[in-house]
């Protein structure tokens, strides 16, 4: 994409803790997270539903204050929403009533561009989704997940710093979902933005991620910092790796691990180091 000339974020948290509720039913959703994220890394936060994992993405677009610690990007506080930070939810938030191409164009027209220029930037986005023919159809003319490719390219067209995405491809079907994670990783391949990807899905993180932040159940803590070296392009052969499995192995532990369990350590080997009753259950 000649035109695409993204500024990767970085993001920093420190001690970042964020209260949701009022009064006496208030509670802390994530707790005292120290964090960072290189600019242009693709980073998944791995935790079980309800563990803060949206919380800690609507901080990031600045949907919510944190209530003690700093997050920022590039060393600025995050002060609120900006298309810079662009969100990609589980479900689109396409306009029924325009076309395709006018709903990617949409941001670019709020920043006070000319309609050609709009249209011709919103097709060149429309190409790098997958969706160049599609431009003149309604969103209910689109499979739900030319849909999600529609929302990735109506942020994407912001030129985005982060790329945040929360379980965006929850609603779709198992081989829609894979073909939506390889298409992704091109994308990103091309643009390089910095992406944060929530998912509890440990098959989705280990396949897009350079990194899995997994986070303990409610409050959300971080309590692995997960680096992945398999290489790139990644194609869906890598679910059947053995040290895939490895790690997915590890995870499935990790996530166990709060409620009660041994934690096993994870070995250069590709062998989980116990036998501990977590790793029995089915993969
Ligand atoms: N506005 C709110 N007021 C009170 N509690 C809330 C609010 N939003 C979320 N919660 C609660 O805060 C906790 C964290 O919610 P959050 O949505 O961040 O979790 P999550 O990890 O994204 O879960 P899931 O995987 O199910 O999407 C949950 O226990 C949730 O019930
Ligand atoms: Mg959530």
């Amino acid at each position: 994409m000649s035109r695409y000339q993204p500024a990767p974020g970085r993001i920093d948290g420190h001690g970042l803790s964020i209260r949701l509720g009022q009064g006496r039913e208030a509670f802390e959703a994530v707790q005292r997270l120290d964090f960072a994220v290189e600019p242009g890394e693709f980073v998944c936060i791995l935790g079980p539903s309800g563990c803060g994992k949206s919380t800690l993405l609507g901080a990031l677009a600045g949907h919510l204050v944190p209530s003690s610690g700093q997050l920022s990007v590039d060393g600025q506080a995050i002060a609120g929403p900006s298309p810079q930070r662009g969100m990609v939810f589980q479900h689109h938030t396409l306009l029924p009533w325009r076309s395709v191409l006018d709903n990617v164009a949409f941001g670019l027209k709020m920043q006070g561009l000319g309609k050609a220029e709009r249209r011709q930037q919103a097709r060149e986005m429309l190409q790098l989704v997958g969706l160049a023919d599609f431009a003149e159809r309604w969103p209910s003319q689109l499979s739900g997940g030319m849909q999600q490719r529609a929302e990735i390219a109506r942020v994407l067209i912001n030129r985005p710093r982060l790329l945040l995405m929360d379980e965006p491809f929850g609603a779709l079907d198992a081989q829609t979902r894979s073909r939506m994670q390889e298409l992704l990783l091109d994308i990103w391949a091309r643009i390089r933005t910095t992406v944060v990807f929530v998912t509890h899905d440990i098959d989705e993180a280990l396949f897009l991620a350079d990194r899995i932040l997994v986070m303990s159940p409610r409050p959300g803590r971080f309590i692995e910092d997960l680096r992945l070296d398999f290489a790139r392009p990644r194609r869906a052969s890598l679910l059947t790796s053995p040290e895939f499995t490895h790690l997915k192995r590890h995870c499935l532990a990790l996530l166990r691990h709060e409620e009660g369990r041994e934690l096993p350590r994870l070995t250069p080997l590709g062998l989980p180091a116990t036998d501990h009753p977590s790793l029995r259950i089915a993969l």
